[in-house]
């Protein structure tokens, strides 16, 4: 089997998702993750763009071991030493410059010509040498560009030191037998190919990410970059998990695998589910919550007989697993913390403490806590944890027919001070919403709102995932408890608590200061 690394790049391109900004914190959980997961590559941010990605780089650089950090940098000396300053403390830190090689581009944004772009790329590559040994070049927009010309732009980045060529299909353009031959074709034209990794980067805008990935591979592709979920810019980028699971499912076509923990899959995508606010759909390949139902009665027929009639994946080796029933309320620390460690959750200990406080509250309310809820319970309460202006004290609602749905609730905010207040609303969720907006007072649009439950039963914990908008800003909330409206006013704050630590505000300001040196390098991305 041939070994196809993962480049994920959940926390850089992923995370350009409208709406899926992410905290440093968070950024930190899911790069813990993806390492359990134990992708390759984990691109970290694009340091140059803003200082909260900068952070976040030197941050993950420094925690993150046995696995590959990477940076995206533009090409000018400016930026690839930002993007090196941020990176020079991981492990293994892999630096990534791009250049844009279609004529679209090089027409309309980057005004250079095409022998420029050459020195341009020599000239970066040449640099950043001196500081490490471990190159990515992308070449962006390359499925639109002439691709003798990428060939020789790639030739002159493994001349210079490149160790990995990326070929990315920028705006998802590309049909997945042409993508193919073209990865044929640059592999046959590229000098010097045989000696780096040749690796592909592609867009869903017409839905043939996956696909694309994959037929690259099969013309020698040794390296995908992909996100968990497809989550990305746009229509995102290609799925990690289907293309892992593609590779494993049919490795008697594809004769390549990856080294990854499969086991992991479900609840990375789940944290970033949650994390990002962006629900995975129930019908979505792998990891969506039907991917192993079997609802037509001749199916169900086949798989009581024999699993495999209508199986191909084994649900367990994606971690979909009926969950074990583990904790109840008698239930004592140490059984807590046991039971955490064994599911590699590492927590601090105030973390820790607040975990096991809402543990024993849910556990009053629900006889059997299983591992979903626990991983639920955790994820609340990080959350919470996660730059706090306002923390739900109490909610109380009173609803029914024929009455005015009516709510109450107390806040605390950061400096210790309770405020409470109370409205009705056109429902139940409504008027939490209405009260919360009375003590925080920040004009925002709820745009989307989902419930699901984590497990079956009428006590299961049910999660909420809230959009709002805000001054065209989009920001994400998640609550969870068993009840949903509880579970709703911890969203809806959650999100109001992005939304006045600015995530997202900072990032977008900083490309407008930095639109004039960064604009080649940012547009489409
Ligand atoms: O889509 C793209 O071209 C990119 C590059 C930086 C690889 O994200
Ligand atoms: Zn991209």
């Amino acid at each position: 089997m041939r070994h196809v690394r993962i480049f994920d790049t959940t926390l850089r391109d992923g995370e350009q998702a409208a709406g899926g900004a992410l905290t440093i914190d968070e950024k930190l959980e899911i790069g813990r993750q993806l390492a359990r997961l134990k992708v390759d590559v984990i691109e970290a941010g694009f340091p140059f763009t803003s200082p909260g990605d900068f952070k976040a780089v030197e941050l993950l650089s420094r925690e993150l071991k046995g696995v590959e950090v990477a940076a995206l940098s533009g090409f000018k000396r400016e930026q690839i030493d930002a993007t090196w300053e941020a990176l020079s403390g991981a492990e293994r830190p892999l630096l990534h410059i791009v250049i844009s090689t279609s004529d679209i581009h090089l027409e309309h944004q980057l005004r250079e010509r095409r022998e420029s772009v050459i020195d341009m790329t020599r000239e970066a590559v040449t640099y950043v040498r001196d500081k490490t040994d471990h190159i990515e070049f992308s070449a962006m927009d390359a499925t639109r560009s002439d691709i003798g010309f990428v060939a020789d732009v790639f030739s002159a980045a493994i001349e210079a030191g490149a160790s990995i060529v990326n070929f990315p299909d920028t705006v998802g353009y590309a049909q997945p037998e042409e993508f193919g031959l073209m990865v044929r074709q640059i592999v046959e034209q590229t000098q010097g190919i045989e000696d780096v990794v040749l690796s592909v980067h592609c867009h869903d805008d017409l839905g043939q990410a996956v696909s694309n990935s994959l037929a690259a591979i099969s013309e020698g592709a040794a390296q995908v970059e992909c996100t968990i979920n497809g989550v990305g810019e746009r229509a995102g980028n290609a799925a990690l998990e289907e293309i892992v699971m593609a590779l494993r499912t049919r490795g008697d076509y594809f004769k390549a695998d990856t080294r990854l923990s499969s086991v992991e899959l479900a609840r990375t995508s789940r944290l970033v589910s949650n994390y990002m606010g962006m629900v995975v759909p129930p019908n979505k390949a792998v990891i969506g919550s039907n991917a192993f139902a079997h609802a037509s009665g001749l199916h169900q027929d086949g798989m009581l007989k024999e699993r495999t009639t209508y199986e191909i994946m084994d649900p367990a080796d994606v971690g979909v697993e009926e969950s074990s029933i583990v904790l109840g309320k008698t239930s004592g620390r140490h059984a807590f913390r046991d039971k955490l460690e064994r599911m590699g959750l590492e927590l601090g200990e105030t973390e820790f403490s607040n975990a096991f406080n809402a543990f024993k509250e849910i556990a009053d309310r629900k006889k059997t806590i299983t591992d979903r809820d626990l991983e639920a319970i955790i994820q609340n309460e990080q959350h919470r944890a996660f730059h706090q202006t306002f923390e739900l004290v109490h909610v109380q609602v009173s609803t029914g027919t024929g009455s005015m749905p009516t709510a109450t609730v107390k806040l605390r905010s950061d400096d210790g001070v309770e405020h409470s207040d109370a409205s009705i609303g056109t429902g139940p969720v409504d008027a939490v919403y209405q009260a919360i907006n009375r003590v925080v007072n920040v004009p925002n649009r709820l745009t989307e709102f989902s419930v699901s439950s984590v497990t079956e039963g009428i006590d299961a914990i049910g999660e909420v995932t809230i959009r709002i908008e805000s001054d065209a800003k989009v920001f994400s909330g998640h609550g969870a408890d068993t009840d949903i409206l509880v579970a709703s006013a911890q969203a809806y704050i959650n999100a109001l608590n992005r939304l006045l630590a600015g995530l997202g505000k900072e990032w977008t300001a900083t490309l407008e200061s930095n639109a004039a040196a960064a604009a080649v390098e940012l547009s489409g991305v």
